[in-house]
């Protein structure tokens, strides 16, 4: 019988742009406050990418910070997975972008499309293939660009997002002897479909100049369906994952930046005191598929992921999508 291959984070790193846009910005433009802004979400400011600067330069700068914590040469790479809705194209991928750019000749590079529960998705992903024996580096990212999707016309929506980026990088455990991945899962309701969408631009209703006009190429939000469905699924996550370990073991959740309100209501569920769950949608906003590895590269860098300990991550989207993972760092 074949061994199996445990999987580790090797290594994390992260990247914001410089612009930084508080919630005053949005005051010029909406009617819409920075008090109601912080309180029914949490956020003071967010980063939005400079002209000419693109996802996958974000994702390389994450990428790079990644491979050297991890000690693993863009070479030895077999594996490159991108999680994004806003990749540079709608083709090529932008994980085949950030390969050409890395050097990294001997991985097959590809994007995953789970939304916000993107880089969770491809972190499961990339550790069934280093399971499974068909890989051995697997570099993951989550990016995002969305301040290019955003529609400053309205306030349900515009006020919530944010850029950047977040990579980790997998090995066996046996070689990186670091952070252990004991489960993760997934799950789907597509029922949901509509309530985080982009209604044009897909080869139902490609883009044409009435589309645009009609800002049918921007990101519409549900933010009430959307609310609902992430509080239940967020807790529901967690319980999962801390199925059949003891909460004394916790270390850190790292939920998906989405709304203060919605991840306190998620950990409340389950009793989990506030210094137990990593949150930076203050600095941040919702930066989709990139707000779980970059809260876990963080609370890496804060020195709150402690060895030994239980980390949780739970991420949930459009789609509607969930993703969670379990690790003992
Ligand atoms: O990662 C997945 C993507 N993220 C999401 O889908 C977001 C999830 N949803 C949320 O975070 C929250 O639902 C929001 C922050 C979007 C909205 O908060 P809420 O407490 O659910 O507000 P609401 O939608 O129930 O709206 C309450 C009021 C409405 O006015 P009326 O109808 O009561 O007069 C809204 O029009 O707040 C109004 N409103 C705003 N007011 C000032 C909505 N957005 C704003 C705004 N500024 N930016």
């Amino acid at each position: 019988m074949s061994e199996i291959i445990k999987v580790g984070v090797a290594g994390t790193g992260s990247y914001v742009p410089e612009r930084v846009v508080d919630n005053a910005f949005f005051e010029g433009i909406l009617d819409t406050n920075d008090e109601w802004i912080r309180q029914r979400t949490g956020i003071a400011e967010r980063r939005f990418v400079a002209d000419g600067q693109e996802n996958s330069d974000m994702c390389l700068v994450a990428a790079r910070e990644a491979l050297e914590n991890a000690g693993v040469s863009p070479e030895e790479l077999d594996l490159i997975v991108v999680a994004t809705i806003s990749g540079d194209y709608q083709m090529p991928s932008t994980a085949c972008l950030v390969q050409k750019e890395l050097g990294a000749a001997n991985a097959g590079a590809f994007d995953v499309q789970a939304a916000c529960s993107g880089f969770v998705t491809a972190l499961g992903l990339g550790e069934a293939y280093i399971r499974s024996g068909r890989a051995k580096n697997v570099l993951v990212i989550g990016a995002e660009a969305l301040s290019r999707f955003l529609n400053l016309e309205d306030r349900g929506s515009a006020i919530l997002f944010g850029d950047g980026a977040g990579a980790a990088v997998l090995q066996p455990h046996s070689v990186c002897g670091k952070a252990e991945i004991l489960k993760t899962t997934l799950g789907a309701d597509g029922e949901g479909w509509s309530h985080i969408w982009i209604p044009s631009g897909g080869s139902k209703r490609p883009a044409t100049a009435n589309t645009v006009a009609e800002r049918e190429h921007l990101i519409r939000v549900n933010g009430r369906e959307v609310y609902r469905f992430a509080v239940h699924r967020m807790g529901e996550v967690i319980g999962q994952m801390m199925d059949g370990y003891d909460q004394q073991e916790l270390g850190l959740i790292v939920p998906h930046q989405v709304n203060q309100r919605i991840i306190d209501a998620a950990v409340e569920r389950h009793e989990i005191p506030g210094d137990k769950v990593m949150v930076n949608i203050d600095k941040y906003g919702n930066t989709s598929a990139a707000s779980v590895p970059i809260a876990l590269h963080e609370a890496q860098q804060a020195g709150r992921l402690e060895d030994g300990k239980l980390v949780v991550l739970a991420a949930f989207g459009a789609g509607l999508t969930w993703a969670g993972a379990l690790i003992r760092w």
